[in-house]
């Protein structure tokens, strides 16, 4: 280990809100969508960072259903750097035997970037050694939903019973069934809410509210959430100290 951290807690999913690109940008008097592109190369930092903490499942926030209230240039640029960062990325995260998901409906993301998006999942589909979660064009509520009308067709279809419908068995519905329940959730930029992210997955996470923006979140920024995340107590509605 680089500086001594040795993370002992289970921490099987983390999931971040890269958030704060846009401010990150505009205080060096750029344009906020450079502020995205700087993000791209924190996300394959903290990858990389919890690969070496052996965090096997990470969730990254990168647009959500909200999003589209944006100007259609920012959102162009953003939908760009994603397809510049698989691009240049998807032999190395194949390399670490990362297999790449997506939660949202890319049905609304623009061809090019859908393309790019199926052919990284394609690539990468064997793998298992890590869990590489993308978020696009994402909402926590959608998902939810979606899940529901799932569930209501496979009765329709006599494939579940009612009886059969648990919290476990509704999981399967939701976009990735494979990632397990989020341990601990972090947003950057200082904004403390959850912006509709992984509700369900979320229930039970520990959160940490860091004030360093995305572009700014090295791996040391990283560690001190975890070290956060280490001295929480989690309970799980009982009593016991784990
Ligand atoms: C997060 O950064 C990235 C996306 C929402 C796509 P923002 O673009 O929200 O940056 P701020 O919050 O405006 O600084
Ligand atoms: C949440 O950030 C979405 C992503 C990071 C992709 P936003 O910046 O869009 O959230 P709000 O608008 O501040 O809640
Ligand atoms: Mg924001």
């Amino acid at each position: 280990m680089k500086d001594g951290f040795q993370l002992e807690k289970k921490l099987d999913h983390i999931a971040f809100i890269m958030d704060g690109n846009g401010r990150w940008a505009k205080l060096r008097g750029l344009p906020r969508h450079l502020g995205h592109k700087e993000a791209c190369n924190r996300l394959i930092e903290i990858f990389d960072a919890c690969c070496e903490f052996n965090i096997k499942y990470m969730s990254f926030y990168a647009f959500s259903t909200e999003n589209w209230n944006r100007p259609q240039e920012e959102i162009d640029h953003l939908m760009d750097y994603l397809e510049e960062f698989f691009a240049r990325e998807i032999d190395y995260l194949d390399s670490k035997g990362a297999k790449l998901l997506i939660s949202g409906d890319l049905g609304r993301i623009r061809e090019k970037t859908r393309k790019v998006c199926y052919e990284a999942l394609e690539r990468t589909k064997n793998n298992s050694r890590y869990f590489l979660n993308v978020c696009l064009n994402y909402g926590g509520r959608d998902e939810i939903v979606r899940a529901s009308k799932k569930i209501a067709e496979a009765y329709h279809a006599g494939e579940i019973s009612l009886e059969e419908i648990n919290e476990t068995t509704f999981k399967k519905y939701l976009w990735n069934p494979e990632l397990p329940d989020v341990d601990l959730m972090i947003r950057t930029s200082g904004e403390e809410r959850l912006s509709n992210y992984m509700l369900y997955e979320n229930a039970y996470a520990e959160f940490v509210f860091t004030p360093v923006k995305w572009p700014d979140f090295h791996r040391e920024a990283l560690v001190d959430c975890l070290k956060e995340y280490q001295n929480r107590n989690r309970r799980y509605g009982g009593l016991k100290n784990e």
